[in-house]
This record gives C-alpha cells, sequence and structure tokens, in this order.
C-alpha cells in the first residue's frame, strides 16, 4: 500500500514511474494527515517528526556511512564529492531518499526531493526521528506491507525495473588512476593473463582523453584507439573509459562548440554560461535536466561506441566543482590582502579556509540554472539530479544507439530513478579495514533504492593499501555485482602482481568465476522481480532478535549467506547463524572443506586466502569451474553447493549476457537435489550437474 502527500510545487524527478496514478494528499490542507508523522511547516523548509519506540531499526537511505540499521545519526541528501568517509559525515555522493523502519509500526518512506533533504535518525534526540526538507515542494510516500521485504518489493515496483549490465561486467575488473597509455594497459592484462588470474575489464581513467576533453582520445597515447580496443577484446578484455560531467572550454572542441550553439549548458541569471573548474581547467557543465541537451549530451557517448567501447562509469557528476570562477576571481583578491598582512590566529585561519571553501561552494550551486520541462529551475533546488540525468543522458542515447545490447554503466552521483539506468560505484573511499565493513554494509541500503549494479574500490582508492587488506576486500568483493580494484594516483600502487603472493589472488578471483553462474542468476532474478540481491539478515529471519543485531554478515541471494573478515590480522571471526548451515570453507574453486554449523554463535576459521560460505538449508549454489574471462566460464556443467535435508530447488537463470529483452520465464533452468543424492535438472538449459 503506497499513499502519496505533497507540498509546494515538487519538481517532478521522475524517480516514481507512474506516480501519477497514486492519489496524493496536499500537505498544506491537512498538515495532520500524515500517519507516523508530525509536520511542522517553516520558511526553510518542512520537517516530518515522530517519536520512535526503544527498539525500532531503520534501514535504508543506500549509499551513506554507518551500520545496516541506520538509527543513531544523522544523514543529508546533498551529493557531494568529499574523498573523506570518515564515521562523522553526513552526506556522500547519492541522495537515496528511502527507508524503513521496523518497530512496533512497520512502514516504508521514500521522501521525493531533489533538493537537501536531512536525516536525522536519532541524532538531535535518541528517541526522535526527524526528516527536514529545505525550502521547496516535495512529494512523500508512506508504504506499508506485511514485511520489510515486501515494502521494499513495493517500492521497487514504484520506481521501476533496476538496471542489468552485460553479463562481462560481473568479471573482475582493474583501475587505476594513472594509466596513462597503450603500454600500461598492455602490462596489467599481460600480468593478469601470464600468472592466470582472471580479467575481464580494465578503466581508463582521465588520462585517456586529451586535455580531459570528454568524447576525446589523446592520439599520442593511443595513436590507434579503434586497433587497441579490438587488440583488447581479442584478448577477451573491455576497455572502460570514465565520463566526466564539465566539459572544457576550448574553440575548436566540438562538443563545447556544439553546446554553446545550441544553448546546451547551463546558465547564470544573466543568461551567460556558468563557468567553473574541473581537471581540464575551465568548464560549463551540460544542462542534463534540459531534455534536448541531454539527448544531445547522451549521443556524443557514439563517439566511443563506434570505436568499439562497450562501457562506461560517469564521474564528477554532483556536480564537483573544483571552484566556481566569479569567486575564484573574489578569492585572489582577498589573497591579495592577505599577502600585505602579517598572519596571525585570526588571519590565518581566514586564509586557509578561504582557499579551502572555494570547492563545491553552496553559494556557487546558487548561482546557475537548467531550462527543465516544468521551466527555468535553480541549480540547488534540484541538486541532487545533476548525476541522474547526465547517466540517464547515456542510458537513453544507449537506448537508441544500441537498442539490442547492453552497455555497461554506472555513476557516482545518484539519485533513486537513476538505477533504471546504470548502477553505482561508491566513491572515493579509502584503503582502510573500516572501509572493508562500510562496502558490506552498504550493500543492502544500495538494494532498497534499486541499485543491484553496484560496488566499492576494491583495496580502496585513497590511502596505501596493503596486500592483507586487499585479499579480504577481495574476498567480498566476490560477491559484489560491480567488481573492480581501483586506486587514485600518488597511492601505493594495488594491482595484484605489486605484491608477493599471486597464487592467494588467482584462487580468491578464480571462486568469483566459479560463483558467477549464481550470482548472475541472483542478479537477474532480483531486478526482474524488484527484489533485494543482499539482504539484511533480519529480512530473511525477521522473527530473529539476534539476527536484527547482526552488521557484518549478509545473505546473498536466496541460497547463501557470507561473512567476510574485515580485521586486520584475524585468522577467523565470529558468525550468527540463525538456522543450521553449511559452512564451504575454499581455499580454491577445487580446493573446499565443508562443516555443519548449528543455529547460534560459533568462532570459524578464515585463514588470509580463505573465503566463507554458509548455505542455508535446503538451498542449493551452482557453481561452474571457472575461467580467465566470463565468456570462457562452461555453462553447461555445474558443481552444486548443497545443504538439503529434504529437498532443495534452485532456478538458475541465465542468457547470453547481451540481450536487453530479458525473460525469465525462458532463461529458467530448475536443479532439483533430493536428500538421497540424486540430481534432476529441467527447462531451458541442461547442464551437467555434479554434486560437491
Ligand atoms: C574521482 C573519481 C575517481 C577517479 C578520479 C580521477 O576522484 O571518484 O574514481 O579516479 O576522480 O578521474
Amino acid at each position: 500500500m503506497i499513499k502519496k502527500f505533497i507540498f509546494g510545487t515538487p519538481f517532478e524527478t521522475e524517480a516514481i514511474t507512474g506516480g501519477g496514478e497514486i492519489p496524493a494528499v496536499r500537505l498544506e490542507e491537512n498538515p495532520g494527515g500524515i500517519p507516523y508523522f508530525s509536520a511542522a511547516v517553516k520558511e526553510d523548509g518542512v520537517t516530518l517528526t515522530r517519536l520512535m519506540d526503544e527498539g525500532e531499526r531503520i534501514y535504508g537511505l543506500g549509499e551513506n556511512i554507518r551500520g545496516i540499521n541506520k538509527r543513531g545519526w544523522i544523514y543529508e541528501s546533498d551529493c557531494t564529492d568529499d574523498p573523506i568517509h570518515t564515521e562523522g559525515r553526513r552526506e556522500l555522493y547519492a541522495a537515496h531518499n528511502f527507508f524503513l523502519t521496523e518497530g512496533r509500526e512497520r512502514f516504508g518512506v521514500f521522501v521525493d526531493a531533489p533538493q537537501k533533504v536531512t536525516f536525522d535518525l536519532g541524532y538531535g534526540d535518541r528517541d526522535q526521528m526527524k526528516v527536514t526538507v529545505s525550502a521547496g515542494g516535495f512529494a512523500l510516500y508512506l508504504l506499508e506491507g506485511d514485511s520489510m521485504r515486501q515494502i521494499v518489493r513495493e517500492f521497487r515496483r514504484a520506481i521501476g525495473r533496476s538496471y542489468i549490465p552485460p553479463k562481462w561486467a560481473f568479471g573482475y575488473g582493474q583501475s587505476r588512476w594513472g594509466y596513462e597509455c597503450e603500454a600500461d594497459i598492455r602490462e596489467v592484462v599481460r600480468r593478469h593473463r601470464e600468472e592466470g588470474v582472471p580479467l575481464d575489464s580494465v578503466y581508463l581513467d582521465i588520462d585517456y582523453m586529451e586535455r580531459y576533453k570528454d568524447f576525446t582520445v589523446d592520439q599520442e597515447k593511443f595513436p590507434d584507439f579503434p586497433g587497441f580496443v579490438r587488440e583488447m577484446r581479442q584478448q577477451k578484455i573491455h576497455l572502460v573509459p570514465i565520463i566526466d560531467a564539465g566539459v572544457k572550454i576550448e574553440e575548436g572542441y566540438p562538443v563545447y562548440e556544439k553546446g554553446v550553439e545550441n544553448g546546451y549548458f547551463c546558465k547564470k541569471e544573466d543568461g551567460r554560461e556558468f563557468v567553473c573548474g574541473v581537471w581540464p581547467g575551465r568548464v560549463h557543465l551540460p544542462d542534463v535536466l534540459n531534455e534536448k541537451a541531454r539527448a544531445w549530451f547522451g549521443q556524443n557517448y557514439k563517439i566511443l561506441l563506434d570505436q568499439g567501447i562497450d562501457g562506461f562509469w560517469n564521474d564528477m557528476n554532483e556536480p564537483a566543482l573544483f571552484y566556481g570562477e566569479d569567486y575564484l576571481e573574489e578569492v585572489f583578491e582577498k589573497l591579495a590582502d592577505y599577502g600585505r598582512q602579517e598572519l596571525d590566529i585570526k588571519s590565518f585561519f581566514g586564509m586557509k579556509n578561504l582557499v579551502l571553501g572555494v570547492a563545491n561552494r553552496k553559494e556557487d550551486y546558487q548561482s546557475f540554472y537548467h531550462e527543465s520541462r516544468d521551466g527555468r529551475v535553480r541549480h540547488d533546488q534540484v541538486h541532487n539530479l545533476y548525476g541522474y540525468h547526465m547517466t540517464r543522458a547515456a542510458g537513453e542515447a544507449f537506448d537508441s544507439i544500441k537498442p539490442d545490447q547492453r552497455i555497461l554503466l554506472f555513476s557516482r552521483a545518484s539519485y533513486v530513478g537513476m538505477h533504471r539506468y546504470g548502477g553505482v560505484w561508491t566513491g572515493d573511499n579509502s584503503s582502510w579495514w573500516s572501509h572493508l565493513l562500510m562496502n558490506l554494509q552498504m550493500m543492502a541500503g544500495l538494494n532498497m533504492c534499486g541499485f543491484l549494479y553496484t560496488g566499492a574500490d576494491l583495496g580502496g582508492f585513497g590511502a596505501d593499501a596493503t596486500e592483507d587488506l586487499l585479499l579480504r576486500w577481495l574476498e567480498l568483493g566476490i560477491f559484489t555485482p560491480l567488481m573492480r580494484n581501483h586506486s587514485a594516483k600518488g597511492t601505493r600502487r594495488q594491482e595484484f602482481y605489486q605484491f608477493g603472493h599471486p597464487e592467494d589472488f588467482r584462487n580468491i578471483l578464480g571462486l568469483r568465476y566459479g560463483f558467477l553462474p549464481y550470482l548472475y542468476s541472483e542478479f537477474v532474478k532480483a531486478a526482474m522481480t524488484d527484489d533485494m540481491m543482499f539482504l539484511p539478515l533480519s529480512f530473511v529471519y525477521p522473527e530473529d532478535e539476534a539476527a536484527a543485531e547482526v552488521e557484518d554478515q549478509m545473505m546473498v541471494g536466496e541460497s547463501m549467506m557470507i561473512a567476510p573478515v574485515y580485521r586486520q590480522n584475524a585468522r577467523g571471526r565470529y558468525v550468527y547463524l540463525p538456522e543450521e548451515m553449511k559452512l564451504y570453507r575454499f581455499r580454491s574453486l577445487t580446493s573446499a572443506d565443508q562443516e555443519l554449523l548449528g543455529a547460534g554463535h560459533h568462532y570459524v576459521k578464515a585463514e588470509l586466502s580463505e573465503v566463507l560460505i554458509f548455505v542455508r538449508p535446503d538451498h542449493i549454489v551452482p557453481m561452474s569451474e571457472g575461467g580467465c574471462s566470463v565468456e570462457d566460464i562452461d555453462a553447461s556443467r555445474l558443481n552444486l553447493l548443497h545443504f538439503v535435508r529434504t529437498e532443495g530447488t534452485y532456478e538458475l537463470y541465465d542468457d547470453d549476457g547481451y540481450r536487453k529483452d530479458v525473460d525469465l520465464e525462458s532463461g529458467l533452468t530448475v536443479i532439483t537435489v533430493k536428500a538421497d543424492g540424486t540430481v534432476s535438472v529441467s527447462g531451458a538449459g541442461r547442464p551437467e550437474c555434479r554434486l560437491r
């Protein structure tokens, strides 16, 4: 059951597809009419308040810091480019305004507001929930259902089907800000292939471009780009270039010139283009909220598609501003003043903050406009939609340019609705153990908000990774749909071959390719049925009080639970089992031991390169025999992890990995295992199945 309330004139975000059909109550006319909350309308926004009960738990809010249960902190939806994701932060790159609460009452909340929204979930007062939408209109959706999972499904149905990438995008990707040229990339591929470490993609960060200009390729570094893309494809490697939001201001650069000619960039109040700074220097921002501009920006991806590219990552689309040009001038004037002074406690910090405050400045976001379908709108009023609509530009263009082929696409900034066009990666994390855990904890919230194709920079983006951190992180990463090792320029390099034990990496990454049939199947089924692939234990075992407290384990699909090790020097960990499960402890794809564990708390051993899988009773996990790339996986021979007491059935989905018109029914193979060990297979494929 969905109820809709509106306040003022909400901007149409198109997060909800077909939302017009849900009857709406106007908040102004009936402020007392919102169930669960009391509403206070002030000039600077609307605040919804409610008293929480003691044991109430809150799930959701997508990409955000802190735990699976979000209670006890204040979160802001205000897409921000800031790479320091510490415990004290309130906002990251995304605005995923959906959460649900489970206590004496159970309901879901979606705040459809493209401006800043604050979720105080027991921060100001530990018993109070306060949702504040800053000035401007918004729509509020309240959802009810018999279970948390059902509420999520209902929400997901309302926001439309999640993006499904090509199958190869479930393979391992190696990335690094700093790969400059063909030779750098060949080296990455050679080392993986030589050591038998699987690899499906290499990412091209900003250095592939000519002076950081979108949709260009530096001719000196890549003299024959289409030829190079082909060469990589022969080695079963997909190259995935980055596209940034800002378009360089440069005479003779067609993207810039076309954009200006047609008025497709964001403008200031006086009608002139807004100028800000990002990697290339001075740039304009494409007005992706303007339908025509969006269509035009999207068609530019064709330049790279035509050269054989079949995947992209969209970046800096909060949008990130190093500086706004007008303000920068003021700053330089003030700095000149400081230069004439003796800097003391006040002036020194004044100067420092002046410089630090140049980036992503609130006033700059208030100084430019979009030409949306609903007319002219100031950027800060719709700030959280920018990354969404940039990615939508690409997604819509792919539908027209490549109607029959899935293209890989994911973004840094996002809003609910973008999940129909692409996935997200969780931005510039750090090589910290705490971020490994955070990666796990974010997965469920992201799934709730529709983002199924998602993952973190494995090994950590900022700071220096150690071998053990990378191994442990990959042991989680082999389950996340997007599985990419990425790191920042200036940090310690973290390709597997920078460390001393290639066999450990080969074994762990090999497992990903083993689990791939299951992961792909669970992913597509979750997308097609508006379900989650990563579930907190409490979603599957709602009656279990101890399960509700588990913050470091996750259900992955219907058959298994994972419990990654996320502490340095640990050689095992405590796990909680809500029911009896079978533990498979993998040392490699071909070597694992098994153990039955009863419900309750256990200490389980996990040496540095061992991966733990817990299979649920009467469930099956089909595994392939692996491969060095996704296309090498032999889907006709499967080994079944199984824990069958009476009978276990698994419906395995598979397809060619490219078709856009996914049809669940026609791709299902039904695998049944009986307690006596008999296996039967029916349906689409007829893989040869062996028990493991
Ligand atoms: C941003 C991205 C990061 C990328 C860097 C250079 O920080 O988040 O992934 O490597 O820009 O393009």
